[in-house]
């Protein structure tokens, strides 16, 4: 078996720099499952489709031809890195990720990022839906305001031009729409550990669920 950490939370939480952490002080590798809902929803705008007609969008997933490499991630030949991580992507994720064929057909995907000597998956559903075996699962949470802050100066610092007052919307808006949806809403799976970063360091946050690791149950 091949072991998995679960990492779930609402936007901005610090979900990625956490996973990335953790599975750099592990050997793991990382599942950002956000960057495949944001792939779909940008190739589905820009195919033209209705995004709310999830058999549409599901049936362009096999078609993506996604890598990532070095931090980077190309579609074809494209790096589509910089236009992932805007908040314009992040919404068209969020409408996408509502519709139960879109998630069914991420489904496989998602699952064959396991390799060992293990994986760290990032998402809204990983301990819940993809990997509800997992020896480990935190539910990372922070305030609103933290989180829109912490988005503004991940944004500005990689050059994208950002706005707190309507980041902190989108953020309001899309954990609604997360949280609200039939198909795998975000919730902590019942046996995740709950972690609140609002007034914790990146390492403090990486030693505690390390600590968690060190004493997981057994699988
Ligand atoms: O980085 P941030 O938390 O803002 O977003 P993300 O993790 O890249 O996810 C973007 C959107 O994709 C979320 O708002 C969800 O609607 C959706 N998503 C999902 O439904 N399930 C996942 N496992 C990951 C993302």
């Amino acid at each position: 078996d091949i072991p998995v950490i679960t990492i779930d939370g609402p936007t901005a939480s610090g979900k990625g720099t956490l996973a990335d952490e953790v599975a750099k002080a592990l050997g793991f590798g990382v599942l950002d499952s956000g960057a495949l809902y944001r792939v779909t929803g940008l190739a589905a705008r820009r195919a033209g489709l209705d995004l709310d007609d999830g058999t549409a969008v599901a049936a362009i997933v096999p078609t993506l031809d996604l890598r990532f490499a070095d931090g980077h991630v190309f579609l074809g030949q494209e790096d589509v890195t910089a236009r992932l991580r805007a908040e314009a992507t992040g919404l068209l994720a969020s409408q996408v990720a509502v519709h139960p064929a879109v998630r069914q057909a991420l489904h496989q995907w998602q699952l064959d990022f396991r390799r060992l000597p293990g994986l760290v998956a990032d998402g809204r559903d990983m301990g819940t839906a993809l990997f509800p075996g997992a020896p480990l699962k935190v539910f990372l949470t922070a305030s609103a305001a933290t989180r829109a802050e912490r988005r503004y100066k991940q944004l500005i610092s990689k050059g994208i031009p950002a706005n707190m007052e309507s980041l902190r919307e989108d953020l309001e808006a899309r954990d609604e729409r997360d949280k609200n949806r039939a198909s795998s809403p975000l919730t902590p799976a019942q046996d995740a550990q709950l972690l609140d970063n609002s007034a914790l360091s990146i390492e403090a946050s990486v030693d505690q669920v390390l600590n968690w690791w060190q004493k997981r149950r057994p699988f």
